[in-house]
């Protein structure tokens, strides 16, 4: 029977420091999902060696004793966080599940991941950066509302009501705060009124593009101005659904963003692409997750539901596809 380490960064780990935003352990795991996801690991047949974050790894790097390692830890520090534990294991040649450091860097930082997307012609919302100290003036190519996201954060860190700005004064006052917050540049993007969906991938070779999956944030599918807070994830205001109507023309062009972009980040085993389409049926690339939520009640389990398998065989289908990529038996 194969080991399956498992490498992961819990909230409850997280030292909150003078002056952090209440949204600095968003990305990290609650222990009910680390457990969920090794019993979905061991129902596949597998056992489980739980290793922890990238300190505990690098401790252990030389005596895991694991033949693969299932690794979703965001990692602690700086835009490279989520590449720590990868570039660990890549350097000790240990096979692991999910994206390398190289994907996961580029796509966590976003502007990184929007100049690829346009050297790629993935349409995707246009941008400039402000970095602490800049001045405002030259956005004249942009049109209000704008929103104000950090350069490199996740799971809707930063993101609240005010971040969806109409003049240069809301507009300054959003940066300074997510420069002042989050210590890191602020990405200024074109707010794109309309629907949102995400969509995930699994495999590699060949790559299975998954059902479609749509934010419907206060019983609504059109969200016009409305858009995912961090305030949100706490609520009930916001659930996913998998649309039983959606034009076949959009959804074509979806499902062909989502496999360019997977692409083009050279994502691998599994990914998640998300999405804005405006009044006019224009489809933007938000941003590409290599690591995304594999929470029981995120859209993984969605989609699992949707196409009849449970949690666990949607977990034990990316554990295989990575081993099927290094190509040893189960
Ligand atoms: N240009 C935009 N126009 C409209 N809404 C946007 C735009 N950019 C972001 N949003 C809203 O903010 C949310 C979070 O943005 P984004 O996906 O870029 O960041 P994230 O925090 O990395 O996301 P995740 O929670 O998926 O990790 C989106 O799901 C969407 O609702
Ligand atoms: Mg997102």
């Amino acid at each position: 029977m194969k080991t399956v380490g498992l490498t992961y960064d819990l909230k409850t780990d997280y030292e909150f420091k003078e002056n952090d935003p209440p949204d600095a352990n968003a990305e990290f795991d609650h222990p009910s999902t680390i457990n969920v996801i090794a019993s979905a690991i061991k129902s596949q047949g597998f056992k489980v060696k739980k290793i922890g974050n990238v300190d505990l790894l690098m401790e252990n790097l030389d005596k895991l004793d694991v033949d693969i390692v299932f690794n979703i830890s965001e990692g602690l520090i700086g835009r490279n966080r989520e590449s720590q534990v990868p570039i660990l294991l890549e350097m000790r040649d240990i096979p692991f599940v999910g994206a390398d450091a190289l994907s996961l860097g580029v796509s966590l930082d976003k502007i990184m991941a929007k100049k690829i997307f346009m050297a790629e012609g993935i349409p995707t919302p246009k941008f400039f950066e402000v970095k602490p100290g800049d001045s405002l003036i030259n956005m004249d190519h942009l049109k209000f509302p704008l929103i104000v996201k950090p350069r490199f954060e996740g799971s809707s860190k930063g993101l609240s009501e005010a971040s969806r700005v109409s003049n240069p004064e809301e507009l300054k006052k959003q940066v300074e705060h997510i420069v002042v917050t989050y210590k890191q540049p602020a990405l200024v993007e074109e707010f794109i009124r309309g629907e949102e969906f995400t969509v995930a991938l699994i495999g590699n070779d060949p790559v299975e593009v998954m059902p479609i999956v749509q934010i419907k944030i206060e019983g609504k599918l059109n969200l016009d101005d409305k858009f995912y807070t961090f305030g949100h994830i706490k609520s009930d205001a916001l659930e996913y659904v998998c649309p039983d109507a959606i034009n076949e023309k959009l959804k074509k062009r979806i499902e062909d963003l989502a496999l360019k972009t997977y692409n083009a980040i050279e994502c691998r085993d599994f990914g998640r692409v998300d999405f804005r389409v405006d009044e006019k049926g224009n489809v933007y690339v938000l941003e590409i997750n290599p690591l995304p939520s594999l929470s029981s009640e995120d859209v993984f389990m969605v989609i699992a539901k949707r196409i009849g398998i449970s949690y666990d065989e949607i977990i034990g289908r990316i554990l295989k596809t990575a081993i099927k990529r290094y190509n040893f038996a189960e």
